[in-house]
């Protein structure tokens, strides 16, 4: 049985509880897309992804989705599906809108699009040194299931742990589709 939602892009999303009045739109990453994708990876990571990363997700079938108004790009975000769970292998918001809520709300349209197609957990990996993400997600009720030894690459050629975190789903759609 699959389990991978079947949306069709364009999708129309407002997420009043996240910027007031905002209307954005996500729709799944296209080649197109990757150019762009790819420079605001390298604008916001010390270790980005290079673009062969994000091509190879498009053709590995990982779900990668784009949040953008008519201003241009907000965000993007990689998903890997695997039996009953969503794996999130990327979550980031352009340098130019950090802070303003959309992190969160793009968390949670992901965890709502996990839900749409059955998945019951989300867990995905951090940096320990990444604050603001390990704050959104805490107060977005993951947990701490692991940790990955040296996972990271890291400064000076070390290697940084992974932390590897997991949020339970509720079935059906928690978040989101009412914002759609
Ligand atoms: C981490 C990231 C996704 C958060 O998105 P965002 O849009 O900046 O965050 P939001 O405005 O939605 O804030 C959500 C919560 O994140 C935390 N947060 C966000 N920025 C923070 C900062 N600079 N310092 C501390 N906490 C921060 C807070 O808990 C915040 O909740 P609050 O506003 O109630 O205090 C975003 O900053 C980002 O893309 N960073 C670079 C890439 C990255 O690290 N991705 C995650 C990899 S695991």
């Amino acid at each position: 049985m699959s389990i991978r939602p079947s949306v069709d892009p364009p999708v129309r999303w407002n997420a009043p509880h996240a910027v007031s009045a905002a209307a954005w739109r996500v729709r799944p990453m296209q080649v197109g897309d990757l150019v762009a994708v790819a420079l605001e990876e390298s604008r916001i990571y010390p270790f980005p992804w290079t673009i062969g990363n994000f091509s190879d997700s498009l053709k590995a079938g990982y779900d990668a989705w784009v949040f953008e108004d008519d201003a241009g790009l907000i965000g993007y975000a990689v998903m890997m599906w695997i039996p009953d769970e969503v794996h999130l292998l990327n979550l980031s918001v352009a340098a130019t809108h950090q802070q303003r809520g959309f992190g969160r709300a793009m968390l949670r349209w992901l965890c709502g699009e996990a839900g749409r197609g059955g998945a019951k957990a989300l867990t995905l990996e951090v940096r320990p040194s990444n604050d603001p993400a390990r704050q959104l997600y805490a107060s977005e009720g993951f947990a701490q299931i692991g940790i990955r030894k040296r996972y990271y690459p890291s400064f000076n050629r070390t290697r940084e742990d992974a932390l590897v975190l997991r949020v339970p789903i509720e079935p059906g759609d928690p978040y989101g589709e009412a914002d759609r």
